[in-house]
């Protein structure tokens, strides 16, 4: 899987994409991700990304020819699946999202602007907007690298326990169960005995029995869906 991402701060997207599992799947070839910098696309000295709004208004946008050029390029090059837009007002990112970009292949992912973008760009340009929640960030690097992390995450081989990633939460609309490490009695908090039982039907069942107490707690909503 490719993941090309446009942006006019690159230095944001570099930490949290170096490391850990993401790192791991992109040693292991399972991921390609390529980060281009906006500014790289402009032919003026200055290499202007974003100007004054038309008909008046505080802040800057993004102006539309350097994410077209970029764009055209990848085209160019291979086909995409998706050219995803991060924004507040897109479609929440959700479990299910990430599963079905962990089955695609090319994906763009424009990086939004604090104060917005040339709306021909969404109109003409984009094919999925999508928010990682209702809240504004500066930014849409953070979002990007968000959406990332929880498709590479589950592209099959990634996680090296196969059956890990499905255990999450949200895979099955479910809270995941409780985990414990050792010691397993720490002070005297102790480690429920069911889990040092070895018996594992049991342990599985308490296991469920935990999922839904704590998704009737913690988020009743899920078990609507
Ligand atoms: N850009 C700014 N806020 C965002 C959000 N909540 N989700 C995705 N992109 C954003």
């Amino acid at each position: 899987m490719r993941f090309d991402i446009l942006t006019i701060v690159p230095e944001l997207l570099e930490s949290p994409l170096n490391h850990s599992i993401i790192q791991r799947a992109k040693d292991k070839k399972l991921v390609e991700i390529y980060i281009h910098n906006l500014r790289d696309y402009t032919t003026d000295k200055y290499r202007q990304v974003d100007d004054y709004q038309y008909g008046g208004g505080s802040g800057m946008v993004m102006m539309i020819e350097p994410v077209f050029k970029a764009i055209e390029k990848l085209k160019s090059e291979r086909q995409y699946d998706e050219i995803i837009y991060t924004s507040p007002d897109g479609e929440k990112l959700t479990q299910k999202t990430a599963n079905y970009y962990s089955l695609k292949k090319n994906i763009v992912i424009l990086c939004g602007h604090y104060k917005g973008i040339d709306h021909r760009i969404r109109e003409y340009l984009i094919t999925k907007e999508i928010s990682i929640g209702d809240y504004v960030l500066t930014g849409g690097e953070l979002a990007a690298a968000v959406i990332i992390d929880s498709v590479v995450r589950i592209i099959p081989g990634v996680i090296s326990d196969e059956s890990s990633a499905l255990d999450d939460s949200f895979q099955d609309n479910l809270i995941a169960a409780p985990v414990y490490t050792r010691p397993s009695d720490f002070n005297g908090w102790k480690v429920p005995d069911v889990l040092l039982s070895g018996n594992q039907k049991k342990i599985d069942e308490w296991r469920f029995d935990k999922s839904i107490e704590r998704t009737k707690m913690l988020r009743p909503d899920l078990l609507d869906e």
